[in-house]
């Protein structure tokens, strides 16, 4: 019998062989993932940055490992929008600071407003004025003129998204996921296409003297809570 592919080979070419890996014991795999585990739980999103710069070729590097996530049917379908020009930002911050002072006046409801109590969380966004980067993520749903919608953009976007958040920790640096509102002004202020929806803003930079964890915000489910096994 004929080996079985999923693919006729011509139709699907491959790369020559899977990338090695160095061989492990269990112990030191686990070892591994609980040192990772360790790092990464450590990151906590900061509300307090300073204006001290940072590096372009920092976040290039922290944006070329968001594009290597993976994606449904490989179309990458993101675009990443770093401001940091002080007239984009002042720009930004008056923008999202109106459309904030709507939600906490009352229109975001006060269920809304009672889950983000605890987190510190205000109108008031100085941050996006001092912090030397704010990256507004795109959500690309067509790739150029093709008629074919891209698949599961939120889901792909929101993978790429942790790796950008994952790498800039790495790298030493805090960062802020912000909710992506007004959406159109943020087009216009990116200069992006209709097609392109504004998924999230991340911010980046270093954390102020003052930047603190609210203590809300380091509860983290347990396993049992988040997995289960069947
Ligand atoms: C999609 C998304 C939107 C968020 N929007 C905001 C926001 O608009 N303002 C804010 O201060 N934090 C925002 N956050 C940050 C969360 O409040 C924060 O991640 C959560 O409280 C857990 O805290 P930690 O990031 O320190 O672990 C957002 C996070 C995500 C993932």
């Amino acid at each position: 019998m004929g080996e079985i592919r999923a693919f006729p080979l011509d139709l699907c070419p491959t790369m020559p062989h899977w990338p090695k890996t160095r061989e492990m014991t269990d112990d030191e795999r686990t070892s591994r993932a609980t040192a990772f585990f360790k790092q990464i739980a450590s990151r906590h999103s900061c509300r307090s940055f300073s204006g001290r710069p940072v590096a372009r070729a920092t976040i290039e590097a922290a944006l070329r490992a968001a594009g290597s996530a993976p994606s449904g049917a490989n179309r990458q379908p993101w675009h990443f929008a770093v401001l940091s020009s002080p007239g984009a930002k002042t720009a930004l911050r008056v923008a999202v600071e109106e459309e904030e002072r709507n939600f906490y006046g009352g229109i975001g409801g006060s269920e809304w407003q009672g889950l983000l109590r605890g987190l510190g969380t205000t109108a008031e966004k100085p941050y996006l004025e001092i912090a030397p980067f704010v990256i507004v993520v795109f959500g690309v749903t067509r790739n150029g003129t093709d008629s074919v919608p891209n698949p599961h953009v939120t889901e792909s976007v929101g993978i790429a998204c942790g790796l950008l958040l994952t790498a800039l920790h790495e790298a030493g640096l805090a960062s802020l996921v912000h909710t992506a509102t007004p959406a159109r002004f943020l087009n216009r202020l990116c200069r992006r296409p209709a097609h392109e929806r504004p998924i999230a803003m991340i911010v980046v930079g270093h954390p102020a003297e003052d930047a603190a964890i609210p203590e809300a915000a380091a509860v983290r489910k347990p396993l049992d809570q988040i997995s289960s096994w069947l």
